[in-house]
C-alpha cells in the first residue's frame, strides 16, 4: 500500500522531519517560506495530511474547493484558531494539536515579559547596548517591584496554572484568576491561586494581568477599551495567548493615555506585524511569538504531531484530536 502523502508547511526540527520521512511520503519546506492561500488550498487537494502551524491561515473558503484529499490536519501548536474547525469537520477532516509539551516554556515567556516590563529590562538593555548609559544613579530606570504584588490570570488551563505557580511560589506574588468553568479551590490552591467570578473582578485588583485563554471567536477582543479602563490604575498587561484576545488599537490608546502602565506582548493581531506605535513605546516589551521556542519543546511538539498522524493512519484514535 502506498504511504500517506504528507505536507509539512514550515521547516521543523531536524529529528522530527527525519522521523516523518521514515514513516510517510513527506514533502518538506526546507526554505521555510510560509505558504499562501492558493498553495494551502492545493495542498488540501493533493495530500492525505497537511501539517500546518500558526502562520498558516485555513479559513472556511479554503475547504470549499472539492474534491479534497486531506483527511487530517496535524497542527504544530496547541492553539488552532487559525483553522476553521467547523469547516474542517464539515468536510470530514480530523484536526489534532500539541497540548502539554509547551506549558512550561510558554509560562516562562509570560514570566520573562512580566519581569521585563516591570523592571524596565527592555529599556535598560537598549540603553546599555547603545552606549547611552551614563552610570548608576538612585533614580535611574526605576521600575516596579514584583514581590508581594497581585497577578490576575485570565484562563486557568495548563499554561495559566504553570504561570500562577511561578508567580506565587517563585516570586512571592498573590494570584487570582478568572476561568469560564469552576476550578476546585483545592486544585487552585496547589498553584497558590484563588478563583474570582468575573473578568472585571480580576482586572479591578490586579497589578499584572496575564492572558492564558484560547484565541478565536469566543475570546475575540476579550480585552477591549472598557476592560482596559477597568484595570487597576498603573497595572500591566501580559499577553502570551493570542493577539486577537486583545483589541490592539484600544491597547495602544490605553498605553498612550496612561490608563495602564505598560504591556508585555508575545502575540499580535496580524502577525508578523507589530504595530509601529507599540514598537515605539518604551513601556512595552515586544517579543516575536517565542512562547514555545525552545529546542526541547519544538521537538516535543513535532513528535506529538508524528504520534497523532501515525495513530490516525494506523486506524487508531489520535491522542490529541480536537475535531
Ligand atoms: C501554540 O502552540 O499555540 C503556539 O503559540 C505556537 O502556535
Amino acid at each position: 500500500m502506498p504511504r500517506p502523502r504528507i505536507l509539512v508547511t514550515r521547516r521543523w526540527p531536524h529529528a522530527v522531519e527525519a522521523m516523518l520521512s521514515e514513516r510517510f511520503d513527506v514533502t518538506l519546506n526546507p526554505r521555510d517560506v510560509a505558504l499562501g492561500a492558493a498553495e494551502l488550498g492545493k495542498a488540501l487537494r493533493d495530500y492525505d495530511a497537511v501539517l500546518p502551524t500558526v502562520s498558516d491561515k485555513l479559513p472556511a473558503a479554503l475547504f470549499e474547493a472539492a474534491p479534497l484529499r486531506t483527511r487530517i490536519l496535524g497542527n504544530f501548536g496547541v492553539g488552532f484558531n487559525h483553522i476553521d474547525i467547523a469547516a474542517a469537520k464539515a468536510h470530514g477532516i480530523a484536526v489534532t494539536n500539541t497540548p502539554g509539551v509547551l506549558t512550561d516554556c510558554t509560562a516562562d515567556i509570560a514570566m520573562l515579559l512580566l519581569l521585563s516590563v516591570a523592571r524596565r529590562g527592555g529599556e535598560g538593555e537598549r540603553q546599555a547596548r547603545s552606549g547611552n548609559w551614563v552610570g548608576w544613579s538612585p533614580t535611574h530606570l526605576v521600575g516596579t517591584k514584583v514581590t508581594g504584588k497581585m497577578v490576575g490570570i485570565i484562563g486557568f488551563g495548563r499554561i495559566g496554572r504553570a504561570f500562577a505557580q511561578r508567580c506565587h511560589f517563585g516570586f512571592g506574588m498573590d494570584v487570582v484568576f478568572y476561568n469560564r468553568s469552576a476550578i476546585d479551590p483545592h486544585e487552585a490552591a496547589r498553584y497558590g491561586a484563588e478563583q474570582l467570578h468575573t473578568v472585571e473582578d480580576v482586572l479591578a485588583i490586579s497589578d499584572f494581568v496575564s492572558l492564558h485563554c484560547p484565541g478565536g471567536t469566543e475570546n475575540h477582543h476579550l480585552i477591549n477599551a472598557s476592560r482596559l479602563t477597568a484595570m487597576k490604575p498603573g497595572a500591566f498587561l501580559i499577553n502570551t495567548a493570542r493577539g486577537d484576545v486583545v483589541d490592539e488599537q484600544a491597547l495602544i490608546a490605553a498605553l498612550e493615555s496612561g490608563t495602564i502602565r505598560g504591556a508585555g506582548l508575545d502575540v499580535y493581531e496580524a502577525e508578523p506585524n507589530v504595530p509601529e506605535k507599540l514598537r515605539g513605546m518604551e513601556n512595552v516589551v515586544v517579543l516575536p511569538h517565542l512562547g514555545s521556542a525552545t529546542e526541547e519543546t519544538r521537538t516535543a511538539m513535532g513528535m506529538k504531531v508524528v504520534d497523532n498522524i501515525t495513530a490516525f493512519f494506523d486506524g487508531r484514535e489520535p491522542p490529541d484530536r480536537v475535531a
